[in-house]
């Protein structure tokens, strides 16, 4: 199997995009854009990310303590792709709060995960970064951006009642109350474009 062809099968499935915070020993702030972020657990809550090997930034995420996820939305385009690249000070904007002594946050994020590292598992050519979520905020005004086929995406509809042939979990419940509750905000990209 070629990576090439790997690349593209991997693009098909779509994801949320965030970027992954943390600091050095010196307090100095970095980043990287991520969509390999996944939910491990809620009880405990645990998270994980992969982050390759030839990441610049893989020796600090490897010495911290703690990282922070921040879910990007639809307007962070060109902060995603800010911290996709290398070299240069992604923080420049001064779109994260880098208070004295705590990890940077993305000031309008879709939700702020801040996290305890637990343990950095190998995964291949990237390592796992594992954190416990020890504190969190969110703001579901805003609609989340989705990368699919190496391309940013908008969702454009929501199913409101998958079908179950089963009796529905309270997992369920909370789910489906979830996304309604979001429609009702006008978070959900549907052809009415409310906001
Ligand atoms: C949409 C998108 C998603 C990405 N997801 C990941 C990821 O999950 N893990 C990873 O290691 N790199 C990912 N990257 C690439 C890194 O953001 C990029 O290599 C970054 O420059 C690494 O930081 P560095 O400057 O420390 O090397 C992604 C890039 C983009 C544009």
């Amino acid at each position: 199997m070629s990576l090439r062809v790997l690349h593209a099968v991997r693009g098909l499935f779509p994801s949320g995009v965030t970027i992954v915070t943390t600091t050095d020993r010196t307090g100095r702030p970095h980043g990287f854009t991520a969509s390999s972020f996944t939910w491990l657990s809620l009880a405990p809550p645990l998270v994980a990310v992969s982050l390759a090997r030839t990441a610049h930034c893989l020796p600090v995420f490897c010495a911290t303590e703690g990282f922070v996820v921040n879910v990007l939305h639809t307007g962070h385009r060109d902060l995603a792709l800010r911290f996709a690249s290398k070299g240069e000070d992604k923080f420049r904007g001064g779109e994260f709060t880098c208070d004295d002594g705590d990890l940077p946050r993305l000031r309008d994020a879709l939700a702020v995960l801040v996290c305890r590292a637990l343990r950095r598992p190998d995964g291949g050519d990237h390592i796992q970064l594992v954190g416990e979520v020890v504190a969190h905020s969110t703001d579901t005004t805003r609609r989340p951006m989705v990368q699919y086929r190496n391309a940013f995406h908008e969702l454009a509809r929501v199913e409101h009642a998958p079908s179950h042939p089963r009796h529905p979990t309270d997992h369920d419940r909370d789910m489906l109350h979830g996304a309604a509750a979001l429609t009702d905000r006008g978070v959900a990209a549907g052809e009415g474009e409310a906001q």
